[in-house]
């Protein structure tokens, strides 16, 4: 076991109707100038806007309004969001969305109260000392970001999508209705529930001496994702279901199923970056089409772990050969992915990249040659490109 440091300083607020508090939980934060940030319309059309900007009204808050936000939220919005929060003196913002637009509020908020370019702190050439603080009120369980310390970005300027992890961004409070999801496609809810059960297969998939409370706690977070996924599938307005992926979906990426195994693997996540910065694929799909064949290729350098988790996550049976449990865990998980109408390669994901953008692909994961990627297996270039291939 390692040492480990977790923190998670997020209030959460759960359940039916939690939107309601909003207002009182950002008069707590003793703010006085709200951004509320959101996408697309979809908060629009549910009415949940509206409820927000009732829950402020009755509590003297002044907002100013952003929507927009896009999935692989782009860095022009947020410069746009920068210049709106100093010239309306904004002190708080309050994400009304998922990932996308949680990020894209963290990006806001790093802007506002750093000097300089803000990309700088994607572009990994600067760190952040500051954030203005942020609320959430959550819509979709997937990204985890409403506890989570880091936040994705897409530069339109060359489709590189780049994260930021500082602990400056991780959010005041966070608000969890499960109600709210009830409106996703399930094309949506499904991308959430592979992005939830990949954040702790991730953490999961280590080279660190593994910890058994933590191993236990992360097989059986994966193991209620995939039920209640199903459940959803089928009965979309399950409360009960949707309750128990959204709690999943926090605690998944808030450091609890990593804790005593140092960090986690996150190759899967690398790769699934470029194809959401290059393609605009959504994010859990990206991630559904590429993990198989990442865990083909690496599962040699620790197949005791790939063979653990067929076992006690994947249901295969204890045959005695770890490198024959391995397999049948892989080929399990890409049924289960099939069963959940999510894609298993890139061509199911809808993306056929060219030879020279495999490439591309490559170079750009690896920074252009400068990085490795994972743990379980360090990746070049090289193997990267033979991955991408090998998920066509
Ligand atoms: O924009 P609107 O109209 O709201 O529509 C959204 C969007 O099209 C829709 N949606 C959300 N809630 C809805 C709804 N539609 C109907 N009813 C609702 N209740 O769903 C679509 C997807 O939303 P998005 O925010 O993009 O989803 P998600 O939460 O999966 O976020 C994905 C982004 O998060 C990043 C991903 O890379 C991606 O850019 N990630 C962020 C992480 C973090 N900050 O910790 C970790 C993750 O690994 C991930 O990389
Ligand atoms: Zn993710």
């Amino acid at each position: 076991m390692e040492n480990f440091n977790y923190y998670t300083p997020t209030q959460i607020v759960f359940g039916k109707k939690s939107e309601e508090e909003v207002g009182k939980l950002v008069e707590k934060a003793g703010c006085k100038k709200v951004l509320i940030h959101y996408g697309s319309g979809s908060v629009i059309k549910t009415g949940l806007l509206d409820r927000v900007i009732t829950s402020l009204d009755e509590k003297g808050i002044a907002y100013v309004l952003l929507g927009g936000v896009v999935p692989n939220p782009r860095l022009s919005l947020v410069y746009q969001g920068i210049e709106l929060c100093k010239k309306e003196q904004v002190d708080f913002i309050l994400a009304v969305g998922g990932g996308s637009v949680i990020d894209s509020s963290k990006a806001i908020g790093y802007g506002v109260a750093n000097e300089g370019d803000v990309w700088d702190f994607y572009a990994k050439t600067r760190v952040p000392e500051a954030c203005i603080p942020i609320g959430v009120i959550l819509t979709i369980a997937a990204a985890g970001s409403e506890m989570s310390n880091s936040s994705v970005i897409t530069n339109e300027n060359g489709w590189l999508k780049r994260g930021c992890n500082s602990d400056y961004c991780r959010a005041k409070f966070a608000i969890l209705n499960p109600e709210l999801t009830m409106t996703l496609p399930e094309y949506q809810t499904m991308c959430g529930c592979v992005d939830i059960m990949m954040h702790t297969m991730e953490r999961y998939f280590t080279t660190a001496s593994p910890m058994e409370l933590t191993d236990r706690i992360a097989e059986d977070l994966i193991r209620v994702v995939m039920k209640n996924a199903k459940i959803v599938l089928n009965e979309p307005d399950n409360y009960e279901a949707r309750a128990e992926i959204m709690w999943a979906g926090s605690l998944s990426h808030n450091g609890l199923t990593g804790c005593g195994t140092e960090g986690g693997d996150w190759a899967s996540h690398q790769l699934e970056h470029e194809l959401g910065g290059m393609f605009d694929v959504a994010h859990g799909a990206g991630l559904a089409a590429i993990w198989a064949s990442w865990a083909r290729y690496v599962m040699d350098a620790d197949v005791k772990r790939f063979a653990q988790f067929a076992r006690n996550v994947m249901e295969c049976p204890d045959t005695g050969n770890d490198k024959e449990d391995a397999i049948c865990g892989i080929e399990a998980m890409e049924r289960f992915y099939s069963s959940i109408n999510m894609p298993i390669s890139l061509s199911e994901l809808g993306v056929e990249p060219k030879e020279e953008q495999y490439t591309e692909l490559a170079e750009k994961c690896s920074f252009f040659g400068k990085r490795t990627i994972g743990v379980v297996k360090k990746l070049t270039k090289e193997d990267i490109y033979k991955i991408y291939k090998n998920a066509q």
